[in-house]
């Protein structure tokens, strides 16, 4: 049934009887969340025998007990330069959190500049970072909390609209864009081909500009034959501008979130120039949980495997909540959704001005949603259309009680929006 066709009496009776559905669902005292992009607990367990671990010798003799190594375990670097496909010499290993180095690179350019910067950033007058949107808010969090004006681009089905990027980029005040191009958050796309080229070959107004390219689901299919990203260090390199590429991932949602290890990689000339920082700000990483991770995931076929027992238990979550959706919201007109391969996340959009009332009716009978509007800049999206939902982190059984009930919310905000006419 398409509810955009149906007269005002028709509308009236699905009104009354989607009531009638939801009052009872209020009555259940139901506490479900869909609103945490988290590892279940049965995927931590996965990766519980890494805490039996007590090894603190690597294989070439480095005590990691001890300080040193500034960028790492060189075998780590390894690990991820086999896992990324980029130059073992252009990665650095850090601590616990991919989110926790792009702070402090973003911090570093506002104090130092970029190797490219004429002046620190913070001496610049204006600043603007582009926010592709639906996004991550943590990522729109960081810019913002530096002072950056944050401008929206919309997303595609193939990664940010590039034709927009493009006339943005323009203006010198606008020094970057933050990706997430691998299944993304929330939408769960991968970009194309076509996109990863234009980022890499797009002419800039600011010399410093800069692509926080956060690759933080770049093993996460949960699929036989995942999406394919292109390199964009490859591409960047061919047209001479890899300098602008700042490259993130972190093995969060591979063993422990928080407790994981993360890295990032640059090019050499941004790497020489953030070495005398880097080491600064610190005498090394924590080596001991490297190595612990080196011991249960040696290479990418013991990764492989690792995300494979990931995906047996995400891919049964993905399939309850897409099918719910399918089944109660296909035809009506009234919604559409996300069908990543990949990732955490699904991203709804409802009738324009809905989001917030479905947050709304969904909090009411006891189902927590990610804050309806989280996914722009700001915190506020313009149409109030998009909400992202997280499916990994509930149990089967909650997570198809959850589904019916935001289903049932979905239509009623559509139902009401559509009477208001
Ligand atoms: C796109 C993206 N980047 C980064 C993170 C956080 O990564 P980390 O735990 O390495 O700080 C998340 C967590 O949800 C994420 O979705």
């Amino acid at each position: 049934m398409n509810y955009l066709e149906l007269g005002k009496q028709a509308l009236s009776s699905a009104l009354a009887e989607q009531t009638e559905k939801y009052r009872q669902y209020c009555t259940e005292g139901l506490n479900l969340n869909l609103s945490r992009g988290k590892p279940c607990p049965e995927q931590l367990d996965l990766s519980l025998p890494m805490l039996e671990i007590t090894a603190w010798k690597d294989k070439d003799g480095t005590d990691c007990r001890n300080y040193g190594g500034t960028y790492g375990l060189d075998r780590m670097r390894r690990f991820w330069s086999e896992v990324t496909g980029l130059p073992f010499e252009n990665i650095i290993v850090g601590g616990n959190s991919s989110l926790n180095m792009m702070f402090d690179t973003v911090s570093r350019f506002m104090l130092f500049g970029t190797a490219n910067s004429e002046k620190p950033w913070c001496r610049e007058e204006k600043l603007k970072f582009l926010c592709p949107a639906p996004g991550y808010d943590r990522h729109f969090r960081v810019t913002q909390q530096f002072g950056f004006e944050l401008v929206t681009v919309p997303m595609t089905a193939e990664g940010p609209d590039m034709n927009v990027v493009e006339e943005l980029v323009k203006d010198p005040a606008v020094k970057g864009i933050w990706c997430v191009p691998k299944y993304s958050n929330p939408t769960g796309i991968t970009y194309s081909d076509e996109v990863v080229r234009r980022m890499a070959r797009m002419k800039t107004a600011a010399p410093d500009f800069v692509v926080m390219w956060d690759n933080a689901y770049a093993v996460h299919d949960f699929v036989e034959e995942g999406d394919h990203l292109l390199d964009i260090f490859a591409e960047a390199k061919q047209c001479g501008t890899e300098d602008r590429i700042f490259y993130f991932s972190s093995t969060s949602k591979i063993t422990f979130p928080g407790a994981g290890v993360a890295m990032m990689a640059a090019s050499d000339r941004n790497l020489k120039y953030i070495a005398p920082v880097i080491s600064a700000q610190t005498i090394g990483p924590d080596k001991l949980n490297q190595l612990r991770h080196l011991l249960f995931l040696p290479d990418v076929a013991a990764l492989k495997e690792q995300m494979k027992r990931h995906a047996a238990l995400i891919a049964p979550r993905f399939e309850i909540l897409l099918s719910a959706l399918s089944r109660e919201l296909a035809g009506t007109g009234i919604a559409s959704w996300t069908e990543p391969n990949g990732g955490y996340f699904v991203s709804l959009d409802v009738l324009p001005g809905c989001a917030k009332r479905v947050w709304e009716l969904c909090r009411d009978a006891g189902v927590v949603l990610t804050e309806a509007g989280a996914t722009f800049p700001y915190g506020v999206d313009p149409q109030d259309t998009n909400l992202r939902l997280a499916p990994t982190f509930c149990s089967p059984e909650d997570l198809g009680t959850a589904a019916e009930i935001l289903c049932c919310a979905v239509k009623l905000a559509a139902l009401e929006k559509l009477l208001e006419r």
